[in-house]
Order: structure tokens, then C-alpha cells, then sequence
């Protein structure tokens, strides 16, 4: 429990700040400041955190980055990860350009759902976007369906004057393929060109503008994973489409499970908010356990009420370093 009374157990896990694309929304335009390979958590160090966690109560861990599948060691920190007691549900989080080869190597280690991003279906777009290759993404798609994931979800982040007219086509491929697909809006994470008011497109109306193809049938009961998304059914296509509202819902906050660790292994209690709790430092000081979950108990304890994202919130660092 955090002071506010929610469950929190739910870890998010950045394993690299590295990514094989540069999205608009992502990257700082000609970003420099990786962190250095020897400031990432190495598998050993990860999985260490991993466990402490688990004794802690976090029963579900999700694999992001930067670009979690342009880490040679993933499959083997999935393997590992799988292998401790209490861990419910292994996750993953891809832009899904490395997808096709890993995808069942992967489920074979035991990763159950993987999340796949997806902005647009068209082809120069999707590369104006994000800088690569769509067909490698839906090839890496088609190959997560074919290894038997038990839950592979869509995302696309909603960006005014960008992307609002690939958002249909992207429910008809949902439908077609049966894969849930989630709309998110925009985030003040870095400072890019794209995050402005006028780029902002609220889920209300990325609904309405749905609402002129087919019928939203609400879905309030619906919970696929552990996320804050509200489902809807579309009445015709059949598509499953869910709405992650961090800036108009304004109880986006209120159900919050969880937390991250930084690719450079700091606790970050909130996506939103600066605060961080420093792990990387205890590690490699030869701390025992009991350090570590004294430090991950302090985060727990640091967390905040809500984001700061309506309050002219100040990104420190992109959201590769974070955690998606
Ligand atoms: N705003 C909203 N979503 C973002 N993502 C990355 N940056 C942002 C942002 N600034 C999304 C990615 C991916 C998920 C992990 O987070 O597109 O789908
Ligand atoms: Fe890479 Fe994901 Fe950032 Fe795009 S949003 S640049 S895929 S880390």
C-alpha cells in the first residue's frame, strides 16, 4: 500500500534507454545524452531487484525501455525473471521493429502479454513518426500471434495533425486481427517539437471522431492487464479499443499500481513527478537485500497523490531513460 491506500504492485521496468527509432513524441531532437553502458543495470543486477521486489508483493513486471528488444541478454532476463516465486504476469512493451525474430524465443522463456506500439498503418507516415520500418513492425506482430502470447496489445499515441485519420484504419486492423488496441494521449516527457497544446488530441475526441464510423459501447468492467485504459466495444467492427486519458481523466491517477525503475536503476514512483529513489548506488556498494527493500519501500512511500503533467510539469529526462 502507498500513503494514499493504493495497491501497488506493479513494477515497470526501463532495461535501456537505447531505441531503434526516434519518435516525435520521444526523442529530443538530436538527443545525446545516453547513459553510458556501464550506468545500465546489468541482467544480474535487474533480476536482484526483481526479487527483492517480489518478496516485497510486486506481482507483475513489465520490460520496457528506450527499446527493451535491443538488449542482446532480454530473452535470458525474461527466462530468469519468470523463474521467481510470486511473480504473476511477465510483460513486455516493443516498438516491435526487432519483433519477428524474438517473439518466440521470448514466449518460450515464459514473457505472457506483450504490448506493441503502433502510431499508424501507413508507411510513410509511420516512418515520419517514428523513424522506421511498419512492415518489420506488423511482420513482428504476426510472428507474437503466431508464437501464442495470451495478450498482445495495441498502442497508438494520439497526435493532432499527425496521425488523426490513421486511427480508423488502425481499429479495422485491430478487429481484423483480434488484438486490442489502446489510444494515449500525449504526454509532456521530453521537450520535442510535437508536445505542444496544438498537437494535443484528447481522447474525447479521438472517440468522437470513432463515434462517426461505429458505436462505442462502453466496457466498464473491462480490465485487460494492469493498466489505466477504459474499454469500449466497437459495435460493428467488433474491435476492443481502450482510451489512456493521463491529462483529461482527472481520476487517471486515482488507481495507480505502479512503479518504475529507471534503465540507470532509480525508483520513479510517479511518471509524472521528479521524484527518484537511487537503487544503482546500493547495488553496487555490495548492500544486502534488506537495504534494498528498506530503498524500494521508501519510493513506495514517496509516491505521489497525481501526476504533475497539468501543472506545467518540466520533463528532467526523456521518457527512454524512464520507462515507457
Ligand atoms: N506520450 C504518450 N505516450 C508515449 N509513449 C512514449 N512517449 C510518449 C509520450 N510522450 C508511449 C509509446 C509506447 C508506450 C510505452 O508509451 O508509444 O506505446
Ligand atoms: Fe523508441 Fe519507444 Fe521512444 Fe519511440 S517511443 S523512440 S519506440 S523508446
Amino acid at each position: 500500500m502507498d500513503p494514499f491506500g493504493r495497491h501497488v504492485d506493479y513494477l515497470r521496468i526501463s532495461v535501456t534507454d537505447r531505441c531503434n527509432e526516434r519518435c516525435l513524441y520521444c526523442m529530443p531532437e538530436g538527443y545525446k545524452g545516453w547513459e553510458t553502458r556501464p550506468d545500465h543495470l546489468t541482467a544480474v543486477e535487474i533480476v536482484r531487484v526483481v526479487r527483492v521486489a517480489a518478496g516485497l508483493g510486486f506481482r507483475k513486471f513489465r520490460l520496457t525501455g528506450g527499446e527493451p528488444l535491443v538488449r542482446p541478454d532480454i530473452t535470458g532476463i525474461v527466462e530468469q525473471m519468470t523463474r521467481i516465486t510470486g511473480i504473476e504476469c511477465v510483460c513486455l512493451s516493443t516498438n516491435g521493429m526487432k519483433l519477428a525474430p524474438l517473439a518466440a524465443p521470448l514466449r518460450q522463456a515464459g514473457l505472457r502479454t506483450i504490448n506493441v506500439s503502433l502510431d499508424a498503418l501507413d508507411p510513410a507516415l509511420y516512418r515520419r513518426i517514428t523513424g522506421g520500418d511498419v512492415s518489420r513492425v506488423l511482420a513482428g506482430i504476426r510472428a507474437a500471434v503466431a508464437a501464442g502470447f495470451e495478450r498482445i496489445k495495441l498502442n497508438c499515441v494520439l497526435m493532432r495533425g499527425v496521425n488523426e485519420q490513421e486511427l480508423w484504419p488502425l481499429v479495422l486492423y485491430s478487429a481484423e486481427h483480434g488484438l486490442p488496441l489502446r489510444f494515449i494521449e500525449l504526454m509532456p516527457l521530453t521537450t520535442t517539437d510535437v508536445l505542444t497544446e496544438k498537437n494535443f488530441l484528447p481522447c474525447g475526441e479521438a472517440m468522437q471522431l470513432l463515434g462517426q464510423k461505429d458505436e462505442l459501447i462502453p466496457q466498464p468492467d473491462r480490465k485487460l492487464g494492469h493498466g489505466p485504459a477504459r474499454y469500449y466495444l466497437l459495435k460493428q467492427t467488433g474491435a476492443l479499443v481502450g482510451f489512456i486519458g493521463a491529462l483529461t481523466n482527472l481520476h487517471f491517477c486515482d488507481s495507480c499500481n505502479k512503479m518504475r525503475l529507471t534503465a540507470d536503476g532509480k525508483v520513479r514512483p510517479c511518471l509524472g513527478n521528479h521524484i527518484e529513489v537511487d537503487l544503482r548506488m546500493a547495488l553496487r556498494q555490495g548492500a544486502d537485500d534488506r537495504v534494498l527493500k528498506d530503498l524500494l519501500e521508501t519510493a513506495l512511500r514517496l509516491k505521489p497523490l497525481e501526476h504533475q503533467f497539468r501543472a506545467n510539469y518540466q520533463p528532467c529526462r526523456p521518457m527512454t531513460a524512464i520507462g515507457g
